[in-house]
Order: structure tokens, then C-alpha cells, then sequence
């Protein structure tokens, strides 16, 4: 936090109060992707104006297994926000069909990401405000002053520019990501939400190389869960900053039930970091990755071959594209 006297019980009620006075009875708008920023974001605005908060959930088809059942689950059931969910996976795939460039990827996900929440809040009518979970060192990476402009990150979550919002809101702004974390273990935000590691604006989209389809997705998704789940099972989810599968797009020969297969091979990936501008590839144990292996190989039809990825950042950075 900028002012370092303010405890963050204190920036709550703070936080609270200029909330209410920005909004100013007027109707909120906030776009919630999964992450920790805009989960925390829509718990404090949620607790500052309840029901005149109205979050929107766009689900691209390329979140992790689960993840937009999860989201909807917790902020719509548990934390009784107003939640809307927008079922945008065809639409996605379709604009990505027989796109392999990483960046014109991101640059079609991240426009087609605007285009849904333009539709969407538009089609709620009257939505006076804009809150959004712009924290300090993305004001330091943009070089804005941080107050009416809309954060101009590359991240998809990036808010359209051609929308009239009477006043956009970003209480989060003075706060470093470990202060952001610690108001939502305050706010009572779900552990799994508040310690989330990074998980890339364009989604899988980005650890599925080339061209992405669903099939191709779908199988990504099954062996990403099943690697989350026993390294979390393992304990070490706490001291590794980020991990997860990529698919290549590469068949290699194998054999299963005594015949010859021909099917897609798959690549884990581990690092260590404090600011993830440089990285160390995790030193996980070797009898947790062969349970991962023969998990994978036995229970993610179209895979029959598992690598892990050692490199560190740099040479190579933490995705894959
Ligand atoms: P790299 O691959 O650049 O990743 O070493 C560094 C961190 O940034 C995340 N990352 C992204 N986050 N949109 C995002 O919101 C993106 O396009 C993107 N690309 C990489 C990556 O997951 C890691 O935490």
C-alpha cells in the first residue's frame, strides 16, 4: 500500500466509503474473470453496495476444468452477488478457428472478449459505473495517473473503450497483489480464490499450441486437473508459483492394451518466481511426476507420453506462448 500507516481493516472501511461515494446510488458494473484481483474487487464493491453491484462472468471456453462452475457457484450461491454468466464458448472457438499466431490468438480473444461485455451491458440497460480490479503495478506498467482511465493493460478482462461509463471505479489501485490477497482473506473470500496462482488472460488458448479446438482443449483440461490435483494433494501448491500442462501438438508412437498408438504427448510445467520476470523451473519430486505420468497416460484418452519442462525464464518464459 502506498501509505503504509493504513492497516487493511482500515483501507476496508475506507475502500467502503469511497465506493459508495463514487457510485452514488447509481447501478455498478463489474467484470469478474476468475482471478484474484476481480474476485477481490466484487467482494468489496458487493460489501460497500450489495445489490447495486452486478457482476458479469464471460465464459471464453478456455478456463481450466470447472472453473466457470466454480465462479458461478461461489460469488452467485455462496456470496449472494448478482451474477451473470455468459456462455461465450462458441463464439470463441469460432473466431480462433485456424488461428496458430500466439498474438493474433490473444489480440482475437481479447477483442472478442470486449465485444460480449459491450453486448451484455448493453443489453442491461442503464449501468452507470465501471468497477474494476486495476491494482498498483498495473498502474506502474501503464504509466497512467490510474484515476478515470481504463486500464490499458494487454489482458484479456481489458475494458472497452467505446462504452459511456458515468464514472469507473477501482478501489484496488493502491494495492500490491499480497495486500489485494490479504482484503479478500479479510472480505472472507475462499482460499482457493485468494491464494490463485496466475492464470493467463487468454486461458488455455496459450498452453494449447497452434490452433485450438475443443477436443483439443477438453484433453488439456483433464490432464491440467489431474496434474493440480496431486501436486495440491502433495502440499507444494504453497511454494510453487505457478503450474500447469501445456498440449504441443505432438503425436508420438506409444504402446497401450499391446498395440501400437499414435496419440498427443503432454508437457508440465513448474516454477519458482517472486516476480515472474525471471523464474526456476520447480525441483518436484520424481515419484510425484510419475504418479502424474501414469495417472495422465491412464485416464486422458489421447495421451501417451508426458514431459516436464526444466527450462528456466529466460531462455524460456513460463508459457508456452
Ligand atoms: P511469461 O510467459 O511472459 O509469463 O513468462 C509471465 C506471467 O504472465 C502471465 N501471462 C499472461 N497474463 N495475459 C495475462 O493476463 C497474457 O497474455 C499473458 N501471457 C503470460 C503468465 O501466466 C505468467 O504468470
Amino acid at each position: 500500500m502506498t501509505n503504509l500507516k493504513t492497516t487493511i481493516d482500515e483501507f476496508i472501511e475506507e475502500a467502503c466509503k469511497s465506493i459508495i461515494e463514487e457510485a452514488a446510488g447509481r447501478p455498478v458494473l463489474c467484470a469478474l474473470s476468475g482471478g484474484v484481483d476481480s474476485a477481490v474487487c466484487a467482494m468489496l464493491t458487493h460489501k460497500a453496495i450489495g445489490d447495486k453491484l452486478t457482476c458479469l462472468f464471460v465464459d471464453t471456453g478456455l478456463m481450466r476444468k470447472n472453473e466457470g462452475d466454480q465462479v458461478t457457484a461461489l460469488f452467485r450461491d455462496t456470496y449472494n452477488i448478482n451474477l451473470i454468466r455468459v456462455d461465450a464458448e462458441e463464439r470463441f472457438l469460432a473466431k480462433l478457428k485456424g488461428i496458430t499466431d500466439p498474438e493474433q490468438k490473444r489480440m482475437i480473444i481479447g477483442e472478442e472478449f470486449i465485444r460480449v461485455f459491450e453486448e451484455t451491458a448493453k443489453s442491461l440497460g442503464e449501468i452507470g459505473c465501471l468497477v474494476q480490479g486495476t491494482i498498483y503495478p498495473d498502474i506502474m506498467e501503464s504509466g497512467e495517473d490510474g484515476h478515470k482511465q481504463v486500464k490499458a493493460h494487454h489482458n484479456v478482462g481489458g475494458m472497452p473503450t467505446d462504452i459511456e461509463f458515468e464514472a469507473v471505479i477501482e478501489p484496488l489501485k493502491m494495492l500490491f497483489k499480497e495486500e489485494v490477497r490479504e482484503c479478500g482473506r479479510k472480505l472472507g473470500l475462499s482460499e482457493d480464490f485468494s491464494e490463485r496462482q496466475p492464470f493467463p488472460g487468454p486461458g488455455l488458448a496459450v498452453r494449447c499450441l497452434g490452433e485450438v479446438t475443443k477436443p483439443k482443449l477438453d484433453i488439456l483440461r483433464e490432464a491440467d486437473a489431474i496434474y493440480r490435483e496431486e501436486l495440491e494433494k502433495a502440499g507444494l501448491h504453497k511454494e510453487i508459483q505457478q503450474y500447469f500442462a501445456v498440449l504441443p501438438g505432438i503425436r508420438s508412437v506409444g504402446v497401450r492394451n499391446d498395440e501400437r498408438c499414435y496419440e498427443e504427448a503432454v508437457i508440465l510445467r513448474a516454477i519458482t518466481t517472486t516476480d515472474f520476470v525471471t523464474a526456476g523451473s520447480a525441483r518436484l519430486p520424481y515419484e510425484l511426476l510419475e504418479l502424474v505420468a501414469a495417472r495422465i497416460t491412464a485416464e486422458v484418452p489421447g495421451i501417451n507420453r508426458v514431459a516436464f519442462d526444466v527450462t528456466p525464464k529466460p531462455p524460456g518464459t513460463v508459457e508456452w506462448e
